[in-house]
């Protein structure tokens, strides 16, 4: 479906987000004809630009990011409506000449009072920005002829809070400016093509959904393991960590996709229902300590070269504390998974770039085979790669050609690359597309967000009561601590 007319204005657009993310999907979605010909966007920030800067920091980071091919076409057509208002947030004359603008907008490129504002900036500028939107009229449209009233939409970005409390905090703050049909809360995990097809995969199909609990399925794990260090983003991710930093949004919602029952249909309610059944139904194991595990990762190798301890890296407190790898383990009492532990982690600076969730099967009740010969036989997994190499692998035992009957584990694997040869869009690139669509399904609901808290605080709290995190060098699987995890359960990671 193509966007109605409308704008889009961005909070925060000198950060990196807004560069390497939101610029060039606005501009992917323009080259595959999604957006309105009159579409506008609008940069809000200190800098001392004016409309044509900004059209050239946007030009420059979509020439470097976008996933289409630059086309003079389409860069004319959307260039013609970018704007900038300069200014900072606590600035009421800045935001009458937002308004002015956006107004302007909508009679140069008829977006007819259709704006979204996508705030990337930092949860402590939240209050100030939805105060700001609300005094300015900008958060309301007057009310339209009925036929086709104007909508007014608001983004907001992770971290949604620092735990439970804040989030609440965070929430009210939003939902006293706009409607909550009207809050988009981002989780770019959602928009991945792989994630969605996990739910292809469960709900299109036949075969896996009666092997898909406690009678056959052992453990789950849920990996996401990066290579990357922190770069530059010392200042938003010193003191926030691996587990608020993506275990809170990304890893629980791949886990209640996972876990939840088929919902009666992909509306927003319906799917948004199954999530927040699942989530409530979570535990955590009563000892933290024996059943998390958190490492900080020093200097070492990777891909041949030399990299920084996390506490060298610019930027970082010297004395800091906070985790840059997190695993944890939790369970979900309900009947289809009673007994069925899933292991999260996550982790910077890890052997290589890897997200995947691997549902890991029993060992066959018995095996009729020459124990000697079967001892290579592992158990049965399917394991879904998010990224890279997108796409399913199945492991299952076969016979080793030969005499004997010797059993071994070979796999079959799905690949998009080679099954499809259409390219996906990238996460933001749908994510903004459904913002304008007002289509809400692929977005945490503020319930969901609160679930994520409540599963996360106590594992936070034990450990910000126990000391530093665990050590591992860089380029490695993260710290022993977390191997002795799954160890004391009888169970081992994948190395994937
Ligand atoms: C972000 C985290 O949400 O996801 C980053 O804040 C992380 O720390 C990033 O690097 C990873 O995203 P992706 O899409 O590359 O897996």
């Amino acid at each position: 479906r193509i966007a109605g007319p409308c704008s889009l204005v961005i909070f925060g657009v000198t950060g990196d987000l807004a560069r390497k993310k939101l610029m060039p999907a606005v501009y992917d979605l323009s080259n595959r004809g999604l957006l309105p010909p009159g579409f506008a966007l609008t940069g809000f920030a200190r800098r001392d630009w004016d409309d044509q800067d900004f059209a050239k920091v946007v030009h420059d980071a979509v020439k470097e990011h976008a996933r289409t091919p630059f086309r003079e076409e389409t860069w004319a057509q959307l260039s013609e409506g970018i704007r900038f208002v300069q200014g900072s947030f606590d600035d009421d004359e800045a935001f009458e000449r937002l308004a002015q603008t956006v107004h302007e907008l909508d009679i140069e490129r008829g977006t007819r009072g259709n704006h979204a504002f996508y705030l990337s900036v930092p949860p402590s500028a939240f209050p100030v920005v939805c105060r700001q939107l609300s005094r300015s009229g900008l958060s309301r449209t007057d009310e339209g002829d009925g036929a086709e009233n104007p909508w007014r939409r608001v983004v907001v970005e992770k971290p949604f809070g620092h735990n439970l409390e804040t989030a609440r905090e965070l929430n009210d703050v939003v939902s006293e400016v706009f409607e909550p049909e009207s809050v988009f809360r981002i989780d770019h995990y959602l928009g991945k093509e792989t994630v969605l097809n996990l739910l292809a995969l469960r709900f299109a199909n036949q075969m896996y959904e009666p092997i898909w609990n406690n009678h056959y399925v052992d453990h789950v794990q849920i990996t996401m393991a990066e290579d990357i260090g922190i770069g530059g983003r010392a200042g938003y991710y010193d003191g926030i960590g691996a587990a608020r930093d993506v275990i809170q949004n990304h890893l629980l919602q791949l886990l209640a996709l996972t876990a939840m029952e088929e919902p009666a249909s992909f509306a927003a309610e319906d799917l948004i229902a199954e999530k927040i059944k699942v989530l409530n139904a979570v535990t955590l194991p009563e000892d933290l300590e024996r059943h998390t595990a958190r490492g900080q990762y020093t200097a070492g190798w990777q891909a041949g070269a030399e990299v920084k301890g996390y506490l060298d890296e610019d930027g970082t407190d010297p004395e800091s504390t906070t985790e840059t790898f997190a695993a944890i383990r939790v369970d979900i009492d309900n009947r289809r998974w009673a007994g069925v532990p899933f292991y999260l982690r996550a982790g910077k600076r890890l052997g290589r770039r890897v997200t995947e969730i691997a549902v890991v099967f029993k060992s066959a009740p018995h095996l009729p085979f020459d124990s000697t010969e079967t001892s290579e036989l592992g158990k049965n997994a399917i394991v879904i790669r998010v990224q890279p190499d997108e796409g399913v692998t199945i492991r299952f035992g076969a016979k080793v050609p030969g005499t004997a009957m010797e059993v071994r584990d070979v796999t079959m694997d799905f690949g998009y690359g080679h099954a499809f040869t259409q390219s996906s869009p990238e996460a933001y690139e749908r994510l903004i597309l459904s913002v304008l669509l007002g289509e809400p399904p692929l977005f945490p609901r503020h319930e969901e967000v609160e679930l994520s808290w409540k599963i996360l605080d106590p594992i936070l709290d034990v450990w910000a009561a126990s000391g530093r995190p665990d050590p591992y060098r860089s380029g490695t699987w993260g710290p022993a601590s977390a191997d002795e995890m799954l160890a004391r359960d009888g169970r081992a990671w994948r190395r994937p």
